[in-house]
């Protein structure tokens, strides 16, 4: 095998608690992941020893000049650190095609570098087991570890506790993207300054999930960083959300994408038009059970 084709899923919240300050400036947390039907797409060609080099591509296939190609980029990092730590003497072509927004909470960097680390591991038949794949991860960012991990996971520590659990019954997610991002490290300062008027309840999250229970889980389902991490446009994206019926309406990370979780088809597709109006991109998701998988 020359190369190899990684489909890499986005993330959204389903809660997020933030529990105390960690050394190094990082915050303790415990929250609940899932993954999504947003695929960023990876494809790694082998190269002689000591060639790394990457592209960035556009959903549409247009080069995406403005993104790094270099020790900046996540997925570029991510390769380094699989040849450092594995020994295999070869090099590597990064493809990059991105679908996930930056600055939006949905871990597209993260996906990036959990496909280049589990597409690595299969193309040169490396034999890592996903823990070690989680540990190489968490050296390069807190999202990559539950990006390698996927599916539907309760998260903590920095992020590099990942406990896998019940999935996500079927329903559809309405993600918004305003027109600004947010920034991690300036959204988890603002939450320091100003804390949170509301706090989730994550053990009622994860056993509402254990019940397949979405009505519970929906009435559970939070952020406590969204106060602190709310654009000038997230209050009038939570009300369209929820004016279409959306059971749970929240911003998923440090944002700036802020979702509904919808039962019903109609009234998701109705939410995405009204917003599609006002915002650009706007996507009906799934939830997705599995972490990065190959397609060619
Ligand atoms: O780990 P990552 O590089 O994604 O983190 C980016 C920034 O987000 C950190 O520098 C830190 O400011 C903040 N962060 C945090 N606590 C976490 C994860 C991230 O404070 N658990």
């Amino acid at each position: 095998m020359e190369r190899i084709t990684i489909h890499a899923p986005a993330k959204v919240n389903l809660a997020l608690e933030v529990c105390g300050l960690l050394p190094g400036g990082f915050h303790e947390l415990d929250m609940i992941m899932q993954a999504v039907t947003l695929y960023e797409t990876v494809t790694i060609e082998k190269r002689p020893a000591g060639e790394l080099a990457m592209e960035c591509r556009a959903a549409d296939g247009s080069l995406a000049a403005d993104i790094p190609t270099d020790s900046r980029n996540l997925a570029w990092r991510a390769a380094r650190l699989f040849l450092d730590e594995t020994g295999i003497g070869a090099g590597v072509f990064l493809t990059v095609t991105k679908a996930v927004p930056s600055q939006a909470g949905m871990a597209g960097g993260s996906a990036d570098a959990a496909g280049v680390l589990v597409g690595m591991n299969l193309l040169f038949d490396a034999g890592l087991t996903r823990e070690q794949l989680c540990r190489m991860g968490e050296k390069l960012g807190s999202d990559v570890p539950f990006c390698i991990v996927g599916g539907t996971a309760r998260v903590q520590g920095r992020g590099e506790r990942v406990t896998p659990i019940a999935p996500l019954p079927h329903c559809l997610l309405v993600a918004v993207m305003p027109h600004t991002g947010s920034s991690t490290p300036q959204g988890f300062a603002r939450y320091d300054q100003y804390g949170s008027p509301f706090h989730p309840d994550v053990d009622a999250c994860a056993a509402a999930l254990a019940a397949q229970d979405l009505a519970a889980l929906c009435k559970n389902a939070g952020n406590a960083l969204q106060t602190a991490c709310a654009t000038g446009e997230t209050q009038s994206i939570l009300d369209t959300l929820r004016a279409h019926g959306a059971a749970a309406a929240l911003l998923t990370g440090t944002g700036a994408v802020t979702y509904g979780i919808f039962t019903d088809k109609s009234a998701a597709e109705a939410a995405a038009e009204e917003l599609r109006r006002s915002f650009a991109p706007v996507f009906v998701l799934k939830p997705e059970n599995r972490g990065p998988f190959a397609v060619g």
